[in-house]
């Protein structure tokens, strides 16, 4: 395979069309969201192959706590399982785990999964693999703004909990959605948006290297003139 002529420094993704893709299938959506897992597997592989420094994934937001408790419980389930498996995979290929979000609202085992994955990765610096997990941007903002305030701070980028990760260069959404569904909504003020319709189940290495090639076709101006 071709590796991609422009190789942005952080790439998002919002992983959507999981149960459409399940129900496709006639499944329940919870093997959508199985089967979504070895996309981002898929996905961090190749990053580390290519030199991308950060990837990161919107796995959960705050408005996804309203979606039947079930699904819930097991997408909370599978997030913990996820990543105490792939430990080895995390310390084989150098990658640091960071998860962003109201952790006040997760299992207090949950929080302690993080805490220890999150400690035992901490010197990994080959790529920096970003959960976003009961995450919502206005929620970033508002804590962001409260905190600052309390501090007579001035700077808002370094009170948002991706304080110190650089802006993300490429969003990319899956399923033929094009929202930014209260996502990173300061970080992506000029960062590239590619949407396609494959949905986040199938969207493997190749899907990957097309978006690349997209984003490499477009002209960053940051508002400037060139
Ligand atoms: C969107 O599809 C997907 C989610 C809300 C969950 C994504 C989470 C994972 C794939 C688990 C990730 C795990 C780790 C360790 C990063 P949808 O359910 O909204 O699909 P639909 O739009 O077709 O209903």
């Amino acid at each position: 395979m071709q590796i991609p002529s422009k190789i942005p420094v952080h790439v998002s993704f919002i992983m959507d069309g999981n149960g459409r893709w399940a129900q496709q299938r006639g499944k329940e959506r919870v093997y959508g969201h199985f089967e979504g897992v070895e996309s981002v597997r898929a996905i961090m592989e190749a990053s580390v192959e290519w030199g991308i420094r950060y990837a990161s994934f919107f796995a959960f937001s705050e408005e996804n706590w309203d979606r039947p408790e079930a699904e819930v419980m097991t997408l909370m389930e599978l997030m913990m399982k996820s990543m105490k498996k792939e430990y080895k995979t995390f310390m084989d290929n150098g990658i640091r785990l960071l998860v962003l979000g109201n952790r006040s609202r997760l299992s207090d085992k949950l929080n302690a999964t993080i805490d220890e994955m999150q400690e035992l990765t901490s010197s990994n610096s080959v790529l920096t693999m970003i959960i976003f997990l009961s995450y919502s941007g206005k929620w970033d903002i508002q804590q962001a703004a409260l905190r600052m305030a309390a501090e007579g701070g001035d700077d808002i980028g370094r009170y948002l909990v991706t304080a110190g990760i650089p802006d993300p260069d490429l969003l990319i959404r899956t399923s033929g959605e094009e929202r930014i569904s209260n996502f990173m909504l300061w970080q992506l003020a000029y960062t590239e948006f590619v949407f396609t319709k494959t949905l986040w189940p199938d969207f493997r290495k190749e899907e990957f290297r097309l978006a690349l090639e997209e984003y490499a076709s477009r002209d960053r101006r940051f508002g400037k003139v060139k």
